[in-house]
């Protein structure tokens, strides 16, 4: 790495996004959680419509109309919604917004690998916790007193959902802004968009990558007291939308109908999946995301077996570092990608 890099980043590894293969390709591609369905016609159209000459003119700073439509959807004013460009960088802002240099951030281990970088890159310490018994939050983390605190719930690679009381109890004995990463929630079975009001230390963070089909456009949305907002937009890029993804946030959000087709086809078709792998001996721990959390039957080498299935071109994501040395995330795809993932493992098994 460049040796113009600050001395702070001695040693750093950044984030390394899973495999994009080109477009086009015939990949059974498992491994970023991205949506199998298409996005809504109407996105597409709003989308097409909205490529003119007027993209010589900035879009809004604020992405004021989208920000009015998300809210009317959740039954939240606007100033109780920050966007973002994806929900990665509404978690950069929150570390731009709320941890200085040299404070601690604090996050329960293994989960997005996103957040290690993030404080190497922000200088601050990485207050990590190792999960407990079934990749549960240990008392240590529910306690710790950092000035910003992660959960990511459900979280990814686990796939591990945490209920009402416990989140709000690490809420109520957290001492700085708690940020509730719901990228996954429209897959499990509730989401804690109502605590937003009761807690003023709460913020909840989703994204249109997953059950809105669109990664592609980097959308995503943070919703809390109107002062966490407002700390979120004073360290915000100026035009952190752009105007193709403002009317195709506005366009995924009013139609319901079709966030909820791909919702039901990922939560039926996680079940199907997670029930051959179970058949075939595959340990799986229960999951509430788009994704299958699972471990190959004894003796099976993970890397070896995720490399025989890239040869085959299905990609899938797999893990080599304890607690999860030998687990697999396959993000749930279509029922024929499934077959192909399940021809191809009996094959290399
Ligand atoms: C827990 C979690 N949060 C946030 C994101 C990023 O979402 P976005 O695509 O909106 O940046 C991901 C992406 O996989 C994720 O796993």
């Amino acid at each position: 790495m460049s040796h113009f890099l600050k001395n702070a980043l001695e040693g750093y590894r950044p984030y390394v996004p899973g495999e994009q293969p080109p477009d086009g390709e015939d990949w059974v591609k498992l491994n970023t959680n991205e949506s199998p369905l298409p996005p809504s016609p109407k996105v597409i159209e709003a989308i097409k419509a909205a490529t003119d000459e007027s993209l010589r003119l900035y879009p809004s700073p604020t992405a004021a109309p989208a920000r009015k439509a998300i809210g009317e959807h959740f039954g939240l004013d606007a100033d109780q919604v920050a966007l973002g460009n994806g929900a990665d960088e509404l978690i950069e802002m929150c570390f731009r917004a709320f941890a200085g240099a040299g404070d601690r951030v604090a996050y329960s281990t293994p989960t997005y690998p996103l957040l290690d970088p993030l404080c190497r890159v922000h200088e601050v310490v990485a207050s990590t916790h190792p999960t407990a018994e079934e990749w549960t939050w240990s008392p240590e983390f529910v306690d710790d007193p950092a000035p910003l605190k992660f959960l990511i719930n459900p979280n990814s690679p686990t796939g591990t959902h945490h209920g009402r009381m416990t989140v709000e109890r690490v809420l109520g004995r957290s001492r700085g802004v708690v940020v509730l990463d719901e990228a996954y929630v429209d897959f499990a079975p509730e989401s804690q968009l109502g605590l937003i009001g009761k807690h003023p230390n709460l913020l909840i963070l989703r994204t249109m990558s997953k059950s809105y089909a669109l990664a592609g456009m980097r959308i995503g949305f943070a919703f809390g007291h109107p002062e966490l907002i407002a700390a979120l937009d004073a360290v915000k890029d100026s035009y952190n939308l752009n105007r193709l993804a403002i009317v195709a946030a506005m366009a995924a959000i009013n139609d319901d109908e079709h966030h909820r087709k791909i919702v039901q086809h990922v939560v039926s078709e996680r079940a199907w999946l997670e029930d051959q792998l179970s058949e075939d001996g595959f340990e799986h721990s229960p999951s509430a995301a788009n994704f299958a959390f699972v471990k190959p039957p004894r003796g099976a080498s993970a890397a070896a077996v995720a490399d025989a299935l890239r040869e085959r071109r299905v990609l899938i994501r797999h893990y080599d570092r304890e607690p999860i040395a030998g687990w697999f995330r396959i993000t749930i795809g279509t029922r024929r990608q499934h077959e192909r993932l399940l021809e191809a493992l009996k094959e290399i098994l």
